[in-house]
């Protein structure tokens, strides 16, 4: 179980103990919180129809966050709001990423709210593994598309919101991001690289303001794309072997709740039993 309450996961010191159990903090903020009566905290996740994304709307929900749910599917987006809407609001974004126009209903939400943002986590992302040999490059440029540009145009758009919050962002990558030892992969790895590029550069961008960026290297994951892919591979899908998605949002919940006097900028979580080839 969680140890600090999510009210506490902007970056703002309180003087109610760190951890909610009477921990003391080091030091005291007073102006930069809201206390009770302020506003609710906002996040903002994508992907949120399946997988880790779901995963993780569904913990900050639980944690009392206002959670904005973005993902293409709608009905994969209404099951995970019916899931996460007994504990906190929650809205429903049926936008595609790769349209930039298509971000407007979020922008008019968020600026109608309180008009900042705490969390962003971009967990939307493709795959498509094929030898470099017959690899397509419109695949390549749909991967692109969708794991590299639009993370960063949607942080763009929403860096404003979350400089007021003095918020935090989580990339959710894969360990593939890292080192690309495996057939195939190129073209993914190559755009998950790219997204661990803009999340380095980000942080050293953004630390000076206040904000917080945390990306999170994946391994296999419990998740309808991980079926998909199994699948391809010709491996049977045992997702009780493998990460699970509600592991990957408690230690994400637990990196966000730290107290601003520290910031934890890159997790690898992988399955503790690997098939192989992981
Ligand atoms: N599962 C793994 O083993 C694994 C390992 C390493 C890294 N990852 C990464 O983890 C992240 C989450 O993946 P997952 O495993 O949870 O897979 P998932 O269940 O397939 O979730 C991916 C989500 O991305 C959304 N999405 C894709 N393209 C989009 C677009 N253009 N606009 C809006 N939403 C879009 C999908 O929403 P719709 O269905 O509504 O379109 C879907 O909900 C991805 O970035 C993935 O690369 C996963």
């Amino acid at each position: 179980m969680l140890k600090a309450p999510l009210q506490k996961l902007g970056t703002e010191r309180t003087d109610e103990g760190l951890y909610g159990d009477g921990r003391a903090c080091a030091q005291v903020d007073r102006t930069q919180i809201d206390g009770g009566s302020g506003p609710g905290r906002v996040a903002v996740v994508t992907g949120a129809g399946s997988g880790v994304g779901r995963a993780l709307a569904i913990a900050l929900a639980r944690e009392g966050v206002a959670v904005c749910l973005v993902g293409r599917d709608p009905i994969k987006l209404a099951a995970t709001a019916a899931v996460a809407r007994p504990f906190s609001p929650v809205t429903e974004f049926q936008i595609d990423l790769t349209v930039e126009d298509a971000l407007q209903p979020l922008m008019q939400h968020l600026e109608r709210g309180a008009g900042r943002l705490d969390v962003l986590i971009h967990c939307a992302g493709v795959i498509q593994q094929d030898p470099m040999e017959r690899a397509r490059l419109t695949d390549f440029d749909f991967q692109y598309a969708t794991n590299v540009r639009a993370p960063y145009a949607l942080t763009q758009r929403l860096l404003p919101s979350l400089m007021a919050a003095r918020g935090q962002i989580v990339f959710i990558n894969s360990s593939v991001g890292l080192t690309a030892k495996r057939p195939d992969i190129g073209q993914y790895a190559a755009t998950k690289h790219a997204l661990k590029a803009i999340a380095d550069s980000l942080r050293e961008e953004v630390n000076p303001k206040g904000l917080r960026v945390l990306t999170v290297y994946l391994g296999r994951t419990a998740t309808p794309m991980q079926e998909t892919i199994s699948r391809q591979e010709g491996r049977a899908y045992h997702p009780e072997t493998l990460l699970q998605p509600e592991d990957v949002a408690s230690v994400v919940l637990n990196a966000l709740m730290l107290p601003p006097t520290a910031e934890v900028t890159d997790i690898s979580i992988r399955p503790m039993a690997r098939p192989k080839g992981n």
